[in-house]
Order: structure tokens, then sequence, then C-alpha cells
């Protein structure tokens, strides 16, 4: 297998787990799932991103505790959410999470089932770890934008050894409990968390793949 075969397969395999077993993954996966996303390039070689990860009883504490705040907060993200996703990216997001609904049995319009759903965000759709990942406040979007480099390395590095991952932006979304509970610093933004573990082939929520446009649909060549 060529290198290029061989990305594209763990590029192709790779999904968001939105139900995973119990089981949890050893600690040296888990560094060797960081060692391996931390070769992600960064503007000036910055590496803005930190990571804090949970394990056993420290992740049902923060999953219970997340749970109960996220019944009463409205979202407050550290950097603010788009204003819309205009056209084609509004299809988009529409499409994948018609995907999610029908995969898991929720009728077009069913908000209070929707909502349920969208609250299986908040028990982490059941993983035994999830990584809260920051970026210094100071390095504004450049910061974001290598952070985000940084968890597409992560993800990809995860499924490599068979860990699912599900990146979370709407863990982010309750910044000010999350922040409070791991004593995360003033100066960093909480960008989002990545739930991860065993995937549960067999339940609904994991039976679809999303879709992706083309190559010429994303690719102006001028020569
Ligand atoms: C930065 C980021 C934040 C995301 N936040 C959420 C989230 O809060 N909840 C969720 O269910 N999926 C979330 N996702 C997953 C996306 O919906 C998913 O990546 C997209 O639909 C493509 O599907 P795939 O990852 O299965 O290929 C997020 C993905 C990224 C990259």
């Amino acid at each position: 297998m060529t290198q290029i075969d061989t990305l594209d397969a763990v590029l192709s395999a790779r999904f968001s787990c939105r139900a995973f077993r119990p089981d949890p993954v050893p600690r040296a996966d888990i560094e060797r799932i960081l060692a391996t996303a931390q070769k992600v390039p960064s503007w000036c070689n910055a590496q803005p991103w930190q990571v804090i990860v949970t394990a056993g009883a420290e992740t049902d504490r923060f999953r219970d505790a997340l749970y109960a705040a996220a019944s009463r907060t409205a979202p407050a993200p550290d950097m603010p959410w788009p204003d819309g996703y205009p056209g084609i990216y509004g299809t988009r997001r529409r499409a994948c999470g018609f995907q999610l609904y029908d995969a898991v049995g929720i009728e077009k319009g069913d908000r209070a089932a929707s909502a349920r759903q969208m609250m299986e965000n908040y028990r982490l759709f059941g993983a035994p770890h999830v990584a809260i990942v920051t970026s210094p406040a100071v390095l504004g979007p450049y910061g974001a934008m290598d952070t985000g480099g940084f968890v597409t390395a992560f993800c990809l590095a995860a499924q490599a050894l068979g860990v699912a991952t599900i990146p979370q932006a709407a863990i982010a979304a309750q910044a000010p409990f999350v922040r409070a509970h791991f004593d995360i610093a003033e100066d960093r933004h909480i960008l989002c968390a990545i739930s991860m573990g065993y995937a549960d082939p067999d339940h609904p929520a994991n039976s679809f793949r999303t879709d992706r446009a083309t190559v010429a649909d994303v690719m102006e060549w001028k020569e």
C-alpha cells in the first residue's frame, strides 16, 4: 500500500461516533494518539493547543455535572458561533442532521426528540474518555486554526489505533461550566471537546456516513 492509500484508508474509516462502549482505552494508547497528533504543522511551530483528558470516575463526574449544567444553561462559547450557515453550508448542515435523525428514528419536526438527541452530547455519547481542547485567547483565530489541524490529526491517529472519536463544539458551548470544572485559565479559549472510546457498532447513531463535496466543487484550477 502506498502512503496515500494508507492515509486515505484511515480518513475513510473515521466517522463521528455517537454511541460508545464503556470499555476504557489504555492510557498508553491515548498518549500514542497525542504523540502522533503533535506532528501537525502550526504557524511558527507555536503548537498552541493544550488538552485535558479524563478517564474512569473523572469522566463520569464531568459527564454528570455537564449534563446538569447544559440542562439549565444557555450556550456561551468562548469563541462566538457563526451568525449563520448560508446557502450550501446550511444545506450540508441540515443534510447531516437529517441523516442522524433518520438513523435514530426521529421524525422531521419532532423538536422534543431532536432536543433529547442533542443532549446526548452532554452524556459524551457514553464515551469513557473526553479530551477538552484549548488554545491561548491571544492567538485568536490563528490559534484556533492550528488547533483545528491538531483535532483532525487526533481523530485520525485515534482511528488508526481502532479508537473512535467525535469532536464536539456542543461542549465548548458550555465554556463557563467547563472552565470552572477543570479550573482552566481565563486566558485560554475552550475550542471543543473530543469524546473517545470504542464504537458501539450496532447502535443506529453509528449507522450512517456523511457525504463530501467533490474536488471540482472545492478547487479552482488556474494556469
Ligand atoms: C470542530 C467540530 C465540532 C463538532 N461538534 C459536534 C457536536 O457538538 N456534536 C455532534 O454531534 N457532532 C459534532 N461534530 C461532528 C460533525 O457533525 C461531523 O464531523 C460532520 O457531520 C461530518 O461527519 P463525520 O465526522 O462522521 O465524517 C463536530 C465536528 C467538528 C470538526
